[in-house]
C-alpha cells in the first residue's frame, strides 16, 4: 500500500531560525570566549524572556526536568507532593530524583488536568506540596488548587512545559503557584534545543534557585548547601534569543491550522477535542483529540495505525500512564482511583501540528481517520 505522505510527518517540527541570525550570535560568543557561567547571552535572553512571559524573574536550565527538582529544593519540599498520573514521566521522575514522593490524583475528563475536587482527599501530614501540569497548554484550575494549598499550607508549583505564552484572564500562566517550569525542548512551540526555566514573583525565590544550579557555590571561599549543575550554556541562550523572534508568527501559523483541524473533525462522533476556553489564551503547543472507540467504532490504537501506515506519527500521550509504570503502581503512589485518567490515556492521540505543515496536510491526515470510521460503519 502506497502511503498517503511521501515523507513522515511527525507531531512536532522545530522551529528553526534563519541559520545567520544564529551564527551572528555564535560570533559573539566566539569573540567573547565565554561559553557558560551566566555570560552576555544568557544575561539578554533571561531578561527577554522574562518580558515575553510578563513575569519578573526567570531562571534558566539546561534542561525542564533539572529546573523541577531544583523548585522543589528550593522551596524545601519534603515526603509527598500531589501531583497527575497523566502527564510526561519527567514530572514524577523529578521528584522520586530527590526523594519526594509522587502521590497521583485523578484527573478533570475534561481539561485532562489534576482534578482540583479530589485533592484534597489526598493530603495527609506528609504532604508538603501540590505539583499541577497544565497539560497540552490547558490551565489547571489554579483559584481552586491556590485555595486549598492556602487552607493546608502547601507549596504549588506549576509544571506549565506546554504552557509557554498561555494567559488566563489576561494573568501570564507563569504569575500563578509558588514556582512555575517551562521547558525549552527542541519539541516545544519555543525552544532551546534543550532547555528549561523557572519563573518567579520573588528576587529572593530566584536568587536561590541560582545559587542551586552551580553547585550552591555562594562565593569562592562559601559553598552553603548541596547544589547540582543545571546552567544553560551560551549557546543555547543564543538560539532561544533567535528563536523567540520567530514565535509570534509560529502562534498565529498554529493558532490558523488548529481552527482547520477543529472545522474538519468537529461533529464527527467519537472524537472529541479542545475547543476554545473562555478567557484563556491556547498557545497551540498540541492537538489532542480524544477517540472514544464505543461511539467511533474504531480504536485510538487502531487510528494510530492507520495513520502510521500513511507515514503520520500521532503520539499516544500520555500513554502508558506514569501511575501504571511498575515502580509506582506497586508503590502507594497510586494509592487512590485514576479511573477518569486511565480512560483519557486510552483514547488520546496527538495530531501533527507546527507552523510549516499546510491547511492540504490537515486536511489528508483528517481524511485517513475520517474514512476509518465510515469503513467502522
Ligand atoms: C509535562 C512535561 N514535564 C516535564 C518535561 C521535561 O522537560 P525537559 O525535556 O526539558 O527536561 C516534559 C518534556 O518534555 C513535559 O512534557
Amino acid at each position: 500500500m502506497n502511503p498517503l505522505f511521501k515523507k513522515p510527518v511527525y507531531v512536532s517540527k522545530p522551529l528553526l531560525p534563519p541559520l545567520k541570525d544564529y551564527f551572528n550570535r555564535l560570533q559573539s560568543i566566539w569573540d567573547s570566549e565565554w561559553l557558560t557561567n551566566n555570560g552576555e547571552q544568557h544575561q539578554e535572553f533571561e531578561k527577554r524572556l522574562a518580558d515575553y512571559l510578563e513575569v519578573p524573574y526567570v531562571s534558566l536550565f539546561s534542561n525542564g526536568t533539572t529546573a523541577l527538582t531544583v523548585a522543589y529544593k528550593s522551596l524545601h519540599l519534603t515526603g509527598e507532593v500531589i501531583t497527575t498520573p497523566f502527564t510526561f514521566p519527567a514530572t514524577p521522575y523529578s521528584l522520586s530524583w530527590i526523594g519526594l514522593k509522587p502521590v497521583f490524583c485523578d484527573i478533570d475528563l475534561k481539561t485532562m488536568n489534576i482534578d482540583a475536587n479530589r485533592i484534597e482527599s489526598l493530603i495527609t501530614k506528609e504532604t508538603s506540596a501540590i505539583l499541577g501540569v497544565h497539560v497540552f497548554g490547558v490551565p489547571c484550575e489554579v483559584k481552586k488548587i491556590e485555595s486549598i494549598a492556602k487552607k493546608y499550607n502547601l507549596k504549588v508549583i506549576y509544571d506549565a512545559a506546554h504552557a509557554f505564552g498561555v494567559k488566563v484572564n489576561g494573568k501570564p500562566i507563569g504569575s500563578f503557584g509558588d514556582i512555575s517550569m517551562m521547558s525549552l525542548h527542541a519539541t516545544k512551540l519555543f525552544h532551546t534545543a534543550e532547555g528549561g526555566a523557572l519563573l518567579f514573583k520573588s528576587e529572593e525565590s530566584k536568587k536561590r534557585a541560582d545559587l542551586i544550579k552551580n553547585f550552591g557555590i555562594e562565593t569562592e571561599d562559601l559553598v552553603s548547601e548541596v547544589g547540582i549543575n543545571g546552567k544553560m550554556s551560551e549557546l543555547q541562550a543564543a538560539l532561544g534569543l533567535t528563536v523567540l523572534e520567530q514565535v509570534k508568527g509560529e502562534l498565529k501559523r498554529r493558532e490558523t491550522l488548529t481552527k482547520v483541524y477543529r472545522n474538519l473533525l468537529r461533529g464527527i462522533k467519537g472524537i472529541e477535542f479542545i475547543e476554545e476556553i473562555e478567557g484563556v489564551q491556547l498557545n497551540h503547543q498540541y492537538f489532542p483529540i480524544r477517540i472514544n472507540e464505543k461511539v467511533f467504532g474504531r480504536s485510538r490504537d487502531y487510528v494510530y495505525s492507520k495513520l502510521r501506515e500513511n507515514n503520520v506519527y500521532a503520539r499516544r500521550y500520555f500513554y502508558p500512564l506514569c501511575s501504571n509504570f511498575p515502580f509506582y503502581k506497586k508503590s502507594d503512589s497510586s494509592r487512590s482511583e485514576l479511573k477518569a485518567a486511565e480512560t483519557v490515556s486510552e483514547q488520546t492521540l496527538i495530531l501533527p501540528l507546527y507552523g510549516e505543515l499546510t491547511e492540504k496536510d490537515i486536511d489528508m491526515i483528517c481524511n485517513i481517520i475520517i474514512r476509518e470510521k465510515n469503513g467502522a460503519n
